[in-house]
């Protein structure tokens, strides 16, 4: 039997214990699970992408059938070069699942062969998102728990006056 990859693409800016309890959740689903950030469509980003990649690689080295790439374009070209056979995508609560079901129709209306896959990470993680995650650290509330010890290091050395104000 082929070995089967996923992609699971995203901005990951930054990657959260959200996604990284979707990526191993998905790395023992499938044989190959390549992380794709997401490069075009930016509205300016918090992290640059080399430093994204080198938060995911860094934070995803203990999983082996794991690697971390970009990609720009349309998701099902990529996942064909890639010879991917499903989309890993996470469904949070139930807002997340109106804009993902139309996102899954459209890329099999593009490419039937392509599935997506939706999981549910652990509940403790249900709540969290990059967006919240930079919220709170931009006020300066504890991002512990949130983002792994990695991520909440490189926010503060990102903003040393926020950390400061932190305690
Ligand atoms: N905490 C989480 N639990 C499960 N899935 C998640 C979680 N956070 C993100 N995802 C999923 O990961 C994929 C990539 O998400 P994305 O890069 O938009 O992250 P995000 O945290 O939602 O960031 P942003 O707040 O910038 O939108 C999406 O399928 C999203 O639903
Ligand atoms: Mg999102």
């Amino acid at each position: 039997m082929a070995e089967v990859a996923v992609i699971y693409p995203g901005s990951f800016d930054p990657i959260t214990n959200g996604h990284l309890d979707l990526i191993r959740r998905g790395s023992q689903l499938f044989d190959r699970l390549v992380v794709a950030i997401l490069t075009n469509l930016e509205k300016e980003p918090l992290f640059t992408i080399d430093e994204r990649i080198d938060m995911l690689q860094l934070v995803t080295e203990d999983i082996a059938n794991v690697s971390v790439d970009t990609f720009s374009g349309l998701l099902v070209d990529y996942a064909r070069q890639k010879q991917a056979r499903a989309i890993l995508r996470g469904i949070r609560a139930f807002s997340d699942y109106e804009y993902e079901l139309q996102m899954a129709l459209m890329n099999r209306k593009l490419e039937p062969r392509l599935e997506t896959v939706f999981m549910m990470p652990g509940e403790s993680f249900a709540y969290i998102s990059s967006r919240l995650v930079k919220e709170i650290f931009h006020h300066g509330g504890p991002v512990k728990g949130l983002v792994p010890p990695l991520v909440e290091d490189r926010l503060k050395q990102k903003f040393p006056a926020r950390a400061a104000q932190m305690r």
